[in-house]
């Protein structure tokens, strides 16, 4: 889909329709860009109760004249009307234009107290880009309708459209990125393996000149090298090759170096503690914390921001064989620590536990990891709230703050010392699951922690990463969630 900002007189419009979003203590919508009459019809549409501009609603109108269809959408009321309100609005509207066969869309750039321009826009592309999104790269019937691929925002004056541009820019970007980690969550294990994950990578890395983003993959003969005895079990019972893949982002020398670890499951089974089967395909975003990771550090390039990424990912996937690893076999990790594994289906935080000490070497000033780590957190914090834990009360502050701009929501867990005991193994260092039923989403953050040296960051993102309902600018499937967050967060990020 194409973005673009224009400025232009109504009589010029030729989009198949207008988008002109309404707050609900408007009278009319008296604005250079629509005539009279049509704002005496939306006059009209308020008094009678009609359309009030209450949030979240749409109702298109019809003209004789280009543009064809107005479809109104209500912001609610200026008080409380927040980012988030607005990107809910602008889904709205993707879902009003989506269900018209209209190709190229207007939208007049609303205008809303104590909101930027360059954030109202922002704002509208990511709901409206994502709000489009679908996932049909399997789908082998013809298309009924014509996609939309022009959304076109018109701007009244010049330094509104530099603005505008501004933002379309930023929204442009991120879109992409979270639509593109959508795309790998949704793909099949059978092709989203952990040999694509590197390849995606390597791709990702030949878009910039100048060497702004490098990968390097390793291969099972160089993780053998590195010693990363946990990644290597639990690839042990599968036949695709495992690769841990090394992402980095030069934006700006001196500046602070944040290290991003994601964990890449391209499929969990479970492996000899197998799950049980129901649900288990959706065990394909198991690598969603890679996904995340990779399209991060791609927008970040693309947004040129003056800060140093390493991404870190795990990849291999989890199954059962004869040569699996087995519940009780001891392993030694990367950081020459040993652990008994004790289910093979807690293979999270043995994959992460070597990146985390892997990432130890670029003596970063932060690490985020990103892992659809626990079941526990689902129960927890069900599926739409984040769990962070972190032994940097400061930076985790950094990143609520980010939270409650990009409505991407998060809270708060314990990183419980009193809870280290139950992951203490009668036979090894660790053991990684926990000698105690419940709370497995700290025992799994708790047994991370031994891994790092280092300010942390661990989102367990198992309930957001997958949506089984559909909620504003999210439809069912991957979600991509985290992205939008980290990227606020490292805008602001300082040491
Ligand atoms: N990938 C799962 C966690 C998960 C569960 C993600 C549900 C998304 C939705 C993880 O590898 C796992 O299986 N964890 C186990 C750990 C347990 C065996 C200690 C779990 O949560 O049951
Ligand atoms: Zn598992
Ligand atoms: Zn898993």
């Amino acid at each position: 889909m194409k973005f673009t900002v224009a400025s232009t007189k109504s009589k010029d419009l030729t989009n198949d329709a207008l988008v002109v979003f309404l707050r609900q203590d408007q009278t009319g919508a008296s604005d250079t860009l629509l005539d009279n009459l049509t704002n005496e019809e939306i006059k009209r549409l308020q008094k009678s109760g009609d359309f009030t501009g209450e949030h979240g609603k749409t109702r298109t109108l019809y003209h004789a004249k280009s543009p064809e269809r107005l479809v109104l959408v209500g912001l609610g009321k200026a008080a409380g009307l927040t980012l988030e309100k607005l990107r809910e609005a602008g889904s709205a509207a993707a879902g009003a234009l989506k269900n018209l066969p209209v190709v190229s869309a207007g939208v007049i750039i609303p205008k809303i107290p104590k909101m930027a321009t360059d954030e109202i826009m922002q704002a509208l592309c990511e709901s409206i880009a994502l709000g489009c999104y679908e996932f049909t790269h399997y789908k082998t019937a013809k298309k009924e309708k014509t996609d939309m691929s022009e959304i076109q925002f018109f701007a009244r004056a010049a330094g509104e459209k530099r603005q505008a541009e501004k933002g379309l820019a930023r929204g442009e970007i991120i879109a992409r990125a979270v639509a593109a980690a959508r795309d790998l969550g949704n793909h099949p294990a059978n092709v989203a393996t952990p040999s694509h994950l590197a390849q995606h990578a390597t791709d990702l890395s030949r878009k910039f000149p100048n060497k702004t983003l490098r990968v390097k993959i390793l291969h099972r003969a160089d993780i053998e090298r590195e010693k990363m005895g946990a990644l290597l079990a639990v690839s042990r019972g599968s036949d695709e090759e495992p690769k841990f893949i090394i992402l980095e982002y030069y934006g700006k020398r001196k500046a602070p170096v944040v290290a991003l670890v994601g964990k890449g499951i391209t499929f969990d089974s479970g492996g000899i503690n197998i799950k049980p089967s129901e649900k288990m395909e959706e065990m394909k975003y198991d690598m969603a914390g890679a996904a995340t990771v990779l399209e991060t550090i791609r927008a970040a390039a693309d947004l040129k921001l003056p800060i140093n990424l390493v991404g870190l990912i795990p990849a291999t996937e989890n199954l059962p064989s004869g040569k699996a690893t087995k519940p009780g076999d001891i392993i030694r990790s990367r950081s020459g620590k040993t652990i008994e594994v004790v289910n093979t289906d807690a293979e999270g935080r043995l994959v992460l536990s070597d990146a985390l000490d892997y990432a130890k070497q670029y003596k970063p000033d932060l690490v985020i990891d990103f892992a659809t780590l626990t079941g526990s957190i689902v129960v927890a914090l069900g599926d739409d709230i984040i769990g962070a834990f972190s032994n940097s009360p400061a930076q985790l502050k950094n990143m609520q703050d980010a939270a409650s701009v990009t409505g991407e929501k998060l809270w708060p867990m314990p990183l419980d010392k009193d809870y280290e005991i139950f992951i203490k193994s009668d036979f090894a260092d660790l053991r990684n699951q926990a000698a105690i039923r419940y709370g497995d989403a700290i025992h799994a953050a708790n047994f991370l922690k031994n891994f790092t040296d280092y300010p942390w960051i661990h989102l367990d993102i198992a309930g957001v990463a997958w949506a089984t309902r559909e909620k504003p600018y999210r439809p069912k499937g991957a979600t991509g969630t985290g992205i939008r967050l980290v990227l606020e967060f490292l805008k602001k990020f300082k040491k």
